[in-house]
């Protein structure tokens, strides 16, 4: 390890300075932040499959053009994440055979249905509001490209969950049947939302690492509290109720006491056994598939015309 340059990385994380690729950095930092971004990069490209199930089906064209800009907007997510994972040394091919071969991980909230269209508009404001809560932070991350990243995709989530609250304040304050579905959307999506956090925090065995290096600048269960908090007002002018009967503000703490969650499902999740972990997986490799040939197009086309592939 060249002397001097370990004390300089310390340095620079320690004033919250940002840490740039061609910097000296630990091993365990590349891969972490590597995993990390990859696993957000997957996240964002799977994510786009629930959200596009409800484009044919949207009830107006003006929510089918807020839902087709979102679903794009998620793929630019993706590529901007992976672009962040590549400064760290992983080429495309690598990233993408780390979540087709099912080596890496993504998000488990996508790994649930999207049964009515109600669910379109529980996902903007419940997964992205918690993407939000999760991502925050992020932008203030020791690692520059995942940082500035970051920033720019927070401004488009800001958009993703404020159209999603918006669609279901018109199903709660629609007709009964449009109230009952936004009901049922909020009581599935709810919990899986609060596992996006991460496992609590005692169970978490990157997050004291991840703390250390500025990676991560709060833990799980603060971000989950955080998000929780944030809900609880959102939720009563929407009218509609969480589905925690132990859900009540806590004075002495200033924050919301809630109830149990359910660990075992969400390992479960992870461990490929949700209820549309195969069928996310097996669209995303047959998409790669189907898409070869454009990726062989551009990198023929690249090679005629001395571009970078
Ligand atoms: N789904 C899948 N895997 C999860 C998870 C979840 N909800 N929560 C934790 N994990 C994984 C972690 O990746 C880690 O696995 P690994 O060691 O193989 O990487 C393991 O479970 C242990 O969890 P830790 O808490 O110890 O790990 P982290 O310190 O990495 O914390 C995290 C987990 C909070 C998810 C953190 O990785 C993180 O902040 N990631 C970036 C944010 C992200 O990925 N968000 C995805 C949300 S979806 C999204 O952004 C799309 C938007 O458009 C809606």
């Amino acid at each position: 390890r060249p002397d001097g340059l370990e004390d300089r990385f310390t340095r620079t994380v320690a004033a919250d300075e940002r840490i740039e690729p061609r910097d000296w950095m630990p091993d365990g930092y590349r891969a972490t932040l590597l995993r990390q971004i990859a696993q957000h990069a997957h996240s964002e490209i799977i994510g786009m499959q629930p959200e596009a199930n409800w484009i044919t089906r949207a009830p107006s064209l003006r929510r089918k053009a807020i839902l087709i800009a979102k679903v794009q907007d998620e793929a630019g997510h993706g590529l901007y994440l992976y672009s962040a994972a590549e400064t760290l040394g992983a080429s495309r091919d690598e990233l993408l055979d780390g979540l087709h071969s099912g080596r890496h991980k993504y998000s488990s909230i996508f790994n649930y249905p999207t049964l009515t269209w109600a669910d379109v508009g529980a996902i903007g404001w419940l997964v992205d509001g918690a993407a939000i809560t999760n991502q925050v932070p992020l932008c203030r991350c020791s690692y520059g490209p995942y940082a500035r990243a970051m920033t720019r995709i927070c401004k488009e989530e800001s958009f993703h969950q404020r159209q999603g609250y918006e669609s279901l304040y018109a199903l709660s304050h629609g007709t009964p049947a449009q109230r009952a579905m936004a009901q049922d959307a909020v009581d599935r999506w709810w919990w899986p939302s609060l596992m996006m956090f991460g496992p609590p925090d005692d169970e978490s065995p990157r997050t004291a690492q991840s703390m250390a290096w500025k990676i991560k600048r709060h833990t799980n269960d603060e971000l989950r509290q955080r998000f929780v908090d944030i809900c609880v007002p959102q939720a009563e002018a929407l009218g509609l109720t969480l589905p925690d009967p132990e859900l009540r503000w806590n004075e002495e703490r200033g924050h919301h006491d809630f109830g149990p969650i359910d660990w075992a499902e969400f390992r479960a999740v992870l461990r490929g056994d949700g209820p549309c972990n195969e069928q996310r997986i097996g669209l995303r490799r047959a998409a790669h598939a189907e898409g070869a040939w454009v990726r062989e197009a551009a990198a023929a086309y690249a090679g005629k015309h001395g571009l970078a592939a």
